[in-house]
């Protein structure tokens, strides 16, 4: 890595790209071994600074850094001086104090990342920023489909869901475009950003069922039910019958197409619990990569030059 951080995967580049699913591979190895820890990380702080909730990436962070052998401090900005008032900068300037030398960040507004890097001595990781990226849920969903595909030239990935609010699409297009794959978007209009046709190795099929045909990979997107008053979606039942993952649309799919999803889900909306819970289904894949893919950033970025 250039800079000792990762803001996205836009401006990544192939090799680096390469480098981390290679790293995360062997941290994978460690994850496996009945002692899940080394000490590439000992004796350093990480703290994630969350200003939106999390499961996922906030857990998946603290047992990657543990893993490491750093010491962890999870900051939820509701339970903090930010509700006080303070800035970013400033709380990111008393971490820098306080010692921290990884800070995590999963924010509301797309470029808090990169504003907070710019500020502040620790490197910074983006753990989500708004509707702007997620780069490490787009690295693990790429170590998944490495995983069970080997190569990503030529793979057809269908994302479907609320893309136009999804940081998570954005950050696999980015990153997959790089690999060679082709990305075909499936959803209403209303979710998908006007941009998309214009991202590389991007089409748009508003047909789902033409949209999966012989897929490899179909990933679908949570609807945002909390953005149902604003007129982008009308009713669950609805959106299932039209774009939700179903077990019939996978028959159209490639026979060794796999399915995933970042989480959290609504089952019944955007997946059939008949299709979330089959063998086709890499959900629960796709969260213990992302453990194996956080220790790989981390431990690139503070010891990638040895
Ligand atoms: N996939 C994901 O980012 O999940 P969380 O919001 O639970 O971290």
């Amino acid at each position: 890595m250039k800079k000792k951080e990762l803001l996205g995967l836009q401006h990544a580049t192939k090799e680096e790209i390469v480098r981390i699913l290679s790293t995360a591979e062997d941290m994978y190895g460690i994850l496996k071994q009945n002692v899940k820890r080394t000490p590439y990380l000992a004796g350093k702080n990480v703290v994630n600074l969350f200003y939106e909730n999390s499961t996922r990436t906030r857990t998946s962070f603290e047992g990657a850094a543990k893993a490491l052998g750093a010491s962890v401090t999870n900051i939820s900005a509701s339970a903090s001086s930010v509700k006080k008032g303070e800035s970013l900068i400033d709380t990111g300037l008393t971490l820098d104090s306080l010692f921290a030398d990884i800070i995590v960040l999963r924010h509301p507004m797309g470029g808090a990342p990169v504003l907070l890097s710019q500020n502040v001595r620790a490197s910074v990781i983006n753990g989500g920023d708004g509707f702007n990226e997620h780069p490490t849920q787009g690295l693990l969903d790429m170590l998944t489909m490495k995983r069970e595909f080997g190569d990503f030239r030529g793979l057809k990935v269908v994302i479907s869901g609320d893309i136009t609010h999804s940081r998570v699409a954005r950050s696999n297009i980015w990153g997959l475009s790089k690999m060679g794959a082709d990305i075909v978007l499936s959803a209403p209009y209303s979710f998908i950003p006007p941009e998309a046709e214009r991202m590389p190795n991007v089409t748009v099929e508003p047909n789902l069922d033409a949209a999966v045909v012989g897929a490899n990979v179909v990933m679908g997107l949570r609807i945002q039910l909390e953005r149902a008053s604003g007129g982008l979606f009308s009713d669950g039942e609805e959106y299932n019958t039209y774009w939700g993952i179903t077990e019939e649309r996978m028959k159209l799919a490639d026979k060794d197409a796999i399915v995933m999803h970042p989480g959290p889900i609504n089952r019944g909306i955007e997946i059939n619990s008949d299709i979330a819970d089959c063998e086709q289904s890499r959900i629960t894949n796709q969260v213990s990569y992302g453990v194996a893919v956080r220790m790989a950033v981390m431990y690139l970025i503070t010891r990638g030059d040895e």
